[in-house]
């Protein structure tokens, strides 16, 4: 679908906002997937050309924002329970207390919101996100909460400013939505229909990252291989073109879809020397009938073929993927199947996740749901075999070398720098911190049940 593409400008906005702004922080609390992390980049953007100055935590702050995901049932539970944290602390700061995202979309949340939770000063959707300026503005100057959801598909907004959280491996969004409507999933309702970035502005954004001295990037979409610049320019043409730009040398994606991925992605892939040889390839289930039942449009043969075909092309390739248990109807040897792909994959990480209901998805009204326990245990054993696999799996880079970018010191550590291989597998080594923002090659010493550890090679 070709969407309308707007070029925002709030310039008249972020001054007057200026005047209301002088010294006050902002925090923002990020929920859910890498896309939600880039849209957290551009309200953080948005916030600062207000004038807004991050806080270090969030007692100190004067706007929260919660860009929240929806995806799964906890996260509700957990935004509420975050929602009544502030509420002691709003009055101290005069806090202005924002939630955003896809909970935005929900029109269950929107109303909780407005009869539970009177201190929650604006809520906005998924499509309005680039007006944050105007509602915190209209909140600034009058007193009133600011309820404003759009139920229309977005459009595309460029140009909104943008505070990166890693500069030297950056998100960048490639395109909007989902049409895909897998039976469990909420994120065609709060995201909309599928929609492209204009490829000029992707590339754009790129070659800018890279002048700013970016050496790897992340492209994001709900299904990226079915993005679409128009005039027979797809997701193939978007890797070779990404490829030719100087100073990128590590390109990832996600989430591709299986039923779309195209020989001429593969093609791309085995092609493009800074595509990394790692794909996420979401599987959901190992069943041909729960498959169907989940609207994937593959079967169990079609997603291992296509591992094949792909492997056939890319020999260095590794996989790793999402999986739901318990879906409705999941009997013992559909389960079976799924421990059976895991097996036959021999997949590097494996994302497991228990089936939770969604509101208003065509899964919420099957008849057959598996009870709470089955589908526990079932978790705990596909846990088990995925990490048996994953153990097994990571030995066999101890002794190798591998080219890393340094991305900073170590959560845990700060004497320890940290950095990821081509195939995303942790790092960790001592070396200089001027380092920092390079590629190094380490010679991988050991291995510590998930993570490497290494040295760098003189
Ligand atoms: N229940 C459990 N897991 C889900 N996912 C999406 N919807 C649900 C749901 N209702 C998982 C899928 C998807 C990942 C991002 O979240 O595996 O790929
Ligand atoms: Fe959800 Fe399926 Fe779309 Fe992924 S492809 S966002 S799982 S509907």
């Amino acid at each position: 679908m070709s969407a309308k593409i707007e070029v925002v400008n709030h310039d008249a906005i972020m001054q007057e906002a200026k005047s209301y702004t002088n010294g006050l922080k902002y925090h923002i609390n990020t929920m859910g997937c890498k896309l939600n992390e880039n849209d957290s980049e551009k309200i953080a953007g948005m916030l600062e050309e207000m004038g807004y100055v991050l806080a270090d935590k969030v007692d100190d702050a004067n706007i929260v924002v919660f860009n929240t995901c929806c995806i799964r049932e906890n996260a509700e539970e957990k935004l509420y329970g975050k929602l009544g944290e502030l509420k002691n602390i709003k009055a101290k700061n005069n806090m202005i207390i924002c939630v955003g995202g896809c909970m935005g979309q929900e029109d269950h949340v929107v109303e909780k919101l407005k009869k539970s939770y009177h201190h929650v000063d604006i809520v906005f959707g998924t499509h309005n996100t680039h007006m944050l300026p105007e509602m915190v503005l209209e909140r600034l100057k009058v007193k009133k909460r600011v309820f404003d959801v759009w139920n229309i598909d977005g459009d595309i907004y460029e140009g909104l400013p943008i505070k990166r959280t890693s500069p030297k491996n950056a998100l960048v969004t490639i395109m909007y939505g989902c049409n895909n409507f897998c039976a469990y999933c909420i994120v065609p309702y709060t995201r909309g229909r599928e929609r492209s970035r204009r490829y000029e502005d992707i590339l754009n954004e790129i070659k800018e990252l890279a002048k700013d001295g970016c050496k790897e990037i992340m492209l994001l979409g709900q299904n990226v291989n079915s993005y679409d610049g128009g005039n027979g320019y797809k997701f193939a043409n978007l890797l070779r073109d990404i490829d030719k730009i100087e100073g990128i040398d590590i390109v990832r994606f996600m989430s591709p879809h299986p039923k779309d991925f195209t020989d001429d992605v593969i093609d791309a892939i085995a092609e493009c020397k800074s595509v990394c040889k790692v794909i996420h390839l979401p599987l959901q289930s190992g069943s041909t009938n729960v498959l169907k039942a989940m609207n994937r449009r593959y079967t169990k043969e079609q997603y291992l073929t296509l591992v094949d075909k792909i492997r056939a092309k890319v020999p260095e390739v590794s996989f790793t993927t999402d999986i739901i248990v318990g879906f409705p109807g999941e009997t013992e040897e559909d389960f079976e199947d799924t421990l059976d792909v895991v097996s036959k994959v021999n997949f590097e990480q494996v994302f497991m996740f228990i089936y939770s209901v969604r509101k208003g998805t065509v899964a919420e009204k099957m008849e057959n749901h598996i009870p709470e326990e089955v589908k526990s245990a079932r978790f705990d054993r596909l846990k088990a075999l995925a990490d048996s696999m994953t153990m097994e799996d990571i030995k066999k880079y101890v002794g190798t070398v591998q080219k890393i970018l340094v991305e900073g010191e170590s959560r845990t550590n700060p004497d320890v720098l940290t950095g990821r291989t081509r195939s995303n597998r942790i790092v960790n080594f001592v070396a200089d911190k001027s380092l920092i923002g390079k590629e190094v090659n380490i010679n991988i010493t050991a291995e510590k049940g998930w993570y490497l550890t290494g040295e760098v090679v003189e």
